[in-house]
């Protein structure tokens, strides 16, 4: 960026990002905007922040606000990130959701980034359905959304590099679920893949036409919002679950203060949450 970021554009930009994906920057963030934008605004010959945000609001303004909120999200993730969720799933839940089930088990991913959270939850259906022949045998269906076009893009390829791979996954499992592709590229196998769907949801936006959920996973994005869109999106997440429904947070993140509609369950040293009822 070729000018310093007046406080004027930044209160702009900031304003803009909070409006569209509830991304709440704070002051002196500047060195985040210019470094996760740079790339964008020399592409696009773009010379300002003020520029841009003029751009952004103008005919075709729409496009340049995707690639923004593509530039501006933290899309960090891995396999079996935590491994807590992934071993209670295994252990707990779906021991006792499997039992006298007519449906399917629903599960949602709500910001999936690159596909790592979903897939991973499908291994591990498929590793509790191999050990316990005859358990959840209407199947699992977990539905991963993000807002990114770009991780969903990724996700759905379900081709991963070497490094990102060394990410949480074993030499074990790599082996089982993946293709060699060749030149560091590992394919994932489509039994894994064909029990993920991924469709774009900002999470400021309604969630009725996804349906109810037995499982919601919504970890390492809350933390980016505001006490008040958090406590919103929360309730709405909880109305997107069955009823006893589960809800899985990030590490960091916790409902404290934020609602009573969930009991905690406290498991191996994770928390996690089922909806009152
Ligand atoms: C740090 S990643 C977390 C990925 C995964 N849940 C995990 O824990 O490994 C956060 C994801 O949230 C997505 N995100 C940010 N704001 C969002 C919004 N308003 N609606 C939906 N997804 C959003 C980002 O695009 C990014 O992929």
């Amino acid at each position: 960026m070729s000018k310093a970021i007046s406080p004027e554009e930044y209160r702009l930009f900031s304003d803009f990002l909070e409006d569209a994906c509830g991304i709440v920057l704070g002051e002196n963030k500047h060195y985040l905007v210019t470094s996760r934008l740079q790339r964008l605004m020399d592409e696009l010959n773009i010379p300002s922040l003020s520029e841009l945000v003029k751009r952004m609001g103008s005919a075709g303004g729409k496009s340049l606000q995707v690639r923004i909120i593509d530039a501006m999200t933290t899309n960090e993730t891995l396999w079996f990130r935590d491994s807590h969720p992934f071993d209670i799933l295994r252990n707990d839940i779906f021991p006792e959701l499997s039992r006298e089930r007519s449906r399917p088990l629903k599960i949602w991913s709500a910001a999936c980034s690159s596909g790592q959270e979903p897939y991973t939850m499908s291994m591990v259906a498929q590793e509790y359905g191999m050990a316990n022949p005859g358990k959840l045998a209407r199947g699992v269906e977990i539905l991963a959304t993000d807002i990114s076009k770009t991780v969903l893009e990724q996700a759905r390829a379900a081709t991963y590099d070497n490094m990102s791979l060394a990410r949480g996954m074993s030499e074990e499992r790599k082996l089982r679920y993946f293709r060699d592709l060749g030149n560091r590229q590992w394919e994932l196998r489509k039994e894994i893949r064909e029990r993920v769907r991924f469709t774009e949801l900002n999470l400021m936006q309604s969630y009725l036409s996804l349906g109810k959920f037995d499982i919601i996973f919504c970890r390492n994005v809350l933390i980016y919002f505001s006490a008040d869109l958090k406590r919103d999106i929360i309730g709405r997440l909880a109305r997107a679950l069955n009823p006893r429904g589960y809800l899985f947070l990030g590490s960091s993140e916790s409902l404290a203060g934020h609602s009573d509609m969930f009991d905690m369950i406290r498991s191996g040293g994770a928390v996690y949450y089922r909806l009152k009822g």
